[in-house]
């Protein structure tokens, strides 16, 4: 008998166990009505709840609707927004598949169009007005984009507690466990980096200052949901080009989360001061895996890993080498829906079949 690869082995964090460590990294759709996820969202996580992969996390999905990136983002914010997002949730709970949603708030780069749109500022007047922003500091994301109002004490302590509320409402749609989106140039990052958190009270200045914000959050949500329930954070490990958050600000970062109760560090980067521009991203496989090794080792939260991850050796090997606990697919996922499966079978899985739901593995035994 064949071992398991180690790719295709179980992760439990907390209460939840992925089958095996493949993830469907957050993907914005930018097909949502006022916050309401629709159809699309349903088909779109369709085509991942019957992937084979081991578990799952939603697009940036706002605490509050001026935390949207843009008029298309999912919300976390109303009623209707949890019951909207129940049938996606059981979509991935009829395969036993832990599904965890991404909250965020994009801070100094919200308000902004559609990718196909140009992803620039919207516009005061036009048919989707721009709405007014907020950040750390009066920076904008980039040079001639919206200037953020710069937070006070009490609109801070209201963005902690919109955090922990959206956690509860994620938990009543049938989440299995929240992200916090703490990467791209959005709030929390905004506040880590010293490009965009310029302040002089106790949220800026210092790492401790600048990490403040965060942590606050990270602290709320652990305390707005049970013990039983994964909390990861997103970090951009570093800034893009012309930035000046570190690695060693990271893993700082890193060990305070792993102090407040958060379960995983999903190793991201860039954002900061350029946009999120995915051609930007230096195009060389697996060119984040050493953010998650290093803070693995150095703090010994688990990771996750993303960028570029797209071959099943490469995946596998992240994995059996202990840089990450899971890998995290975006791109390739889109082009390889079934990647999963097909990995399986690359690697030698026994069963790669197994990994499929019911129906799927049936047939395909057969024809195998
Ligand atoms: C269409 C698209 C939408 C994305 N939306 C999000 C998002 O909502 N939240 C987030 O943290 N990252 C988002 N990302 C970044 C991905 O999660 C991932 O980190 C990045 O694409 C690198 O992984 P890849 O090389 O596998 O694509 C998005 C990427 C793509 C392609």
């Amino acid at each position: 008998m064949t071992d398991i690869p180690p790719l295709f082995t179980p992760f439990t964090l907390r209460g939840a166990t992925f089958r095996n460590r493949i993830v469907l990294a957050p993907m914005c759709q930018y097909q949502a009505e006022d916050g309401t996820p629709t159809d699309w969202h349903v088909a779109h996580h369709g085509r991942y709840a019957t992937s084979g992969v081991g578990g799952a996390i939603t697009e940036a999905t706002g605490i509050s609707a001026e935390g949207r990136i843009s008029p298309g983002c999912t919300g976390i914010y109303t009623d209707a927004h949890v019951a909207a997002w129940r049938p996606v949730t059981q979509l991935y709970h009829r395969q036993n598949i832990p599904i965890l949603m991404q909250i965020g708030h994009a801070g100094p780069k919200s308000s902004t169009m559609r990718p196909w749109d140009g992803s620039g500022p919207l516009h005061e007047t036009g048919p989707e007005p721009a709405w007014q922003t907020y950040g750390p500091s009066a920076v904008p994301a980039r040079e001639g984009w919206h200037v953020p109002k710069a937070l006070d004490e009490a609109e801070i302590a209201g963005i902690v507690s919109d955090f922990a509320t959206a956690a509860k409402r994620a938990l009543a749609a049938g989440f299995d466990g929240v992200e916090i989106h703490g990467a791209h140039g959005y709030l929390l990052h905004s506040f880590m980096s010293p490009v965009m958190n310029q302040r002089d009270d106790g949220y800026g200045g210092t790492l401790a200052g600048r990490m403040r914000l965060p942590i606050e959050v990270a602290k709320a949500v652990r305390a707005a949901v049970p013990d039983t329930t994964p909390v990861l954070y997103r970090a951009s490990c570093v800034d893009g080009e012309g930035g000046a958050l570190t690695l060693d600000d990271t893993v700082a970062l890193a060990a305070e989360l792993k102090r407040v109760g958060v379960d995983l560090l999903d190793a991201s980067g860039g954002g900061i001061p350029s946009g999120m521009r995915l051609a930007q991203m230096k195009p060389k496989p697996g060119f984040q895996v050493p953010y998650a090794e290093r803070i693995r080792h150095e703090t010994g939260l688990p990771t996750m890993a993303v960028g570029m991850i797209t071959e099943a050796e490469q995946a596998n090997s992240i994995i059996a080498e202990g840089r990450a606990d899971l890998v995290s697919l975006a791109r390739e996922m889109l082009r390889r829906p079934s990647w999963p499966y097909l990995a399986a079978i690359e690697l030698g899985h026994p069963e790669p079949a197994s990994i499929l739901p019911k129906l799927y593995s049936f047939y395909l035994k057969i024809a195998a």
